[in-house]
């Protein structure tokens, strides 16, 4: 259901200089929250994004999208849509709302605090992380996701938050790239980043990106 959109008081002054050319159409944070909630997001992802608690069987596959990168989730909506992306439920969920719908929503979740994870420490998942395995032809991550995890614009993409993202969801992601379930990475960047990795390094990597949470620093979330 399209809802008026309600304009955020004070969001839209004036720009001084015409802002660069957005990759994709803005979205309004206040419009986004009652449209996440009319049009259902926010019975799987969370009201705060933190994603669904409702059910212990499925806690944590239901990603987090508090602070991701905008441009990151509207990509995900639109390969979802044109089926790039395979997921049941997500799929229908994509293509029951429009461009500007969407950009509405995301606008709301990526401008809330950032997610919060639930992984423990793992030194070995922070070791590949920073370095990678190059006598294995495994990447560091961080040369793309960036330092501490919390995602950046690439040449021919945009690499999402992952510091503070459900364990449960990021080893799901991991395993479904590394066995070729999905395949939507510019480049096929992340097939190639997965394929050397064992199921308990991919376990040891998500316990430590999850684990990153709490120490994501206010200064970066609040540049956005
Ligand atoms: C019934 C539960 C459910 C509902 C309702 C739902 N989602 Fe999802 N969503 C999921 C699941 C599960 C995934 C992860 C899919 C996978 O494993 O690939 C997901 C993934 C996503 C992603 C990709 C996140 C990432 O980090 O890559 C986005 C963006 C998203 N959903 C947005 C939405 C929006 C917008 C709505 C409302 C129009 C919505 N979802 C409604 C369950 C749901
Ligand atoms: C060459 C750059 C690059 C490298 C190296 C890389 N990634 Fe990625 N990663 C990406 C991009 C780009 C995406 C977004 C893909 C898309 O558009 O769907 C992504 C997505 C992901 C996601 C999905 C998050 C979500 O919300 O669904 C996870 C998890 C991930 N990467 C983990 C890793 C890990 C762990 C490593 C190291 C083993 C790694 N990446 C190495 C570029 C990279």
């Amino acid at each position: 259901m399209l809802v008026q959109p309600a304009l955020a008081q004070g969001a839209r002054k004036t720009p001084v200089a015409p802002p660069p050319a957005p990759s994709a159409p803005r979205g309004d944070a206040v419009a986004g929250r009652e449209l996440a909630e009319s049009e259902r997001c926010i019975e799987c992802h969370g009201a705060d994004g933190q994603g669904s608690t409702h059910d212990d069987a499925i806690e944590g596959k239901f990603p987090r999208l508090a602070g991701q990168q905008p441009d990151y989730l509207l990509k995900q909506l639109r390969d979802l849509r044109s089926g790039a992306r395979k997921n049941d439920f997500m799929q229908v969920m994509a293509r029951s709302i429009d461009d500007a719908t969407a950009a509405h929503i995301v606008a709301f979740f990526a401008g809330l605090p950032p997610m919060r994870g639930d992984g423990r420490a793992d030194a070995n998942g922070a070791t590949l992380y920073a370095r990678g395995d190059a006598t294995r032809g495994i990447p560091a991550c961080a040369a793309c996701h960036g330092a501490d995890a919390l995602g950046q614009r690439l040449a021919d993409g945009i690499a999402p938050r992952l510091a503070g993202q459900s364990w449960r969801y990021l080893e799901r992601q991991l395993l479904d790239w590394r066995d070729g379930f999905r395949r939507n990475s510019p480049g096929d960047a992340m097939s190639a980043a997965a394929r050397g990795l064992s199921d308990a390094e991919i376990l040891s990597l998500s316990h430590h990106l999850s684990g990153l949470a709490a120490g994501a620093s206010p200064a970066s979330s609040a540049a956005r």
